[in-house]
């Protein structure tokens, strides 16, 4: 199944709630969170504290995509704030094994982040224990970046991968995800779309989402038939 998981780092910040149930009413069944911290990426965004504050605004799942050094330090506090997914970037965690336990020692579904010069290969012991791969096809810091063309290879890597070894995790894909590359996107294997800028950028979340969706699932049922 494909859903839109919509990045809130491109919705206007004065009215989060507002901008959340605008994406969620053109379809978007998935809050994504981007937490940076100044150092793994070169930006600053939120932390737990927004987290808590968006909880009660929707049902949603939200689904938190951590930037962040040393993130075991913070995953009790997301678990508080009411996060329900959380992902951590493969090459942010020394013990990454360690890392995905203690997500899901606090409940949550572990994710686990390649950036785009990581192997989707290095992997491969822990995909049992993932509830997504979140394969970033920009390098992560900012919104609205060019998509980086050889993802595509890594989602198809990574969806071959999961049917050899007869898994279910999702395939989640991060930055650049838009009308232009959106049915590549789909095509390839992945099957959470984070979108940023596509659906708050025009101000238009609403229209923007549902356009999109529709876009991704008419390349799904294309290649299907
Ligand atoms: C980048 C973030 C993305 C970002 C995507 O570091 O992880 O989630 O918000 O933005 P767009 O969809 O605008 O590329
Ligand atoms: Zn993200």
């Amino acid at each position: 199944m494909i859903e839109l998981a919509f990045s809130i780092l491109a919705a206007d910040f004065a009215h989060l709630a507002d901008e959340i149930a605008r994406a969620e009413r053109g379809g978007g069944t998935i809050v994504h969170v981007d937490v940076m911290d100044g150092h793994f990426v070169p930006n600053i965004t939120f932390g737990p504290p927004v987290v808590k504050a968006i909880r009660p605004v929707t049902k949603l799942p939200l689904d938190c995509h951590l930037m962040i050094e040393n993130p075991d330090e913070f995953i009790p506090a997301f678990a508080e704030a009411g996060a329900d997914w959380v992902s951590v970037h493969y090459e942010a965690c020394r013990h990454l094994h360690r890392s995905l336990e203690l997500i899901a020692h606090y409940g949550m579904k572990p994710g686990v982040v390649v950036n785009p010069a990581t192997r989707v290969d290095l992997l491969v012991d822990i995909l049992p224990m993932v509830h997504h791969v979140l394969v970033m096809s920009v390098n992560p810091g900012f919104g609205g970046q060019k998509f980086i063309e050889f993802s595509l290879e890594k989602i198809r890597r990574l969806a071959r991968m999961r049917q050899e070894m007869g898994l279910a995790f999702r395939i989640e894909v991060d930055g650049g995800v838009a009308h232009d590359t959106v049915a590549r996107v789909v095509q390839a294997g992945a099957d959470l779309l984070v979108a940023g800028n596509a659906v708050f950028g025009a101000g238009e979340p609403e229209r923007d989402a549902r356009a999109l969706l529709a876009a991704a699932r008419a390349a799904a049922n294309e290649q299907d038939s």
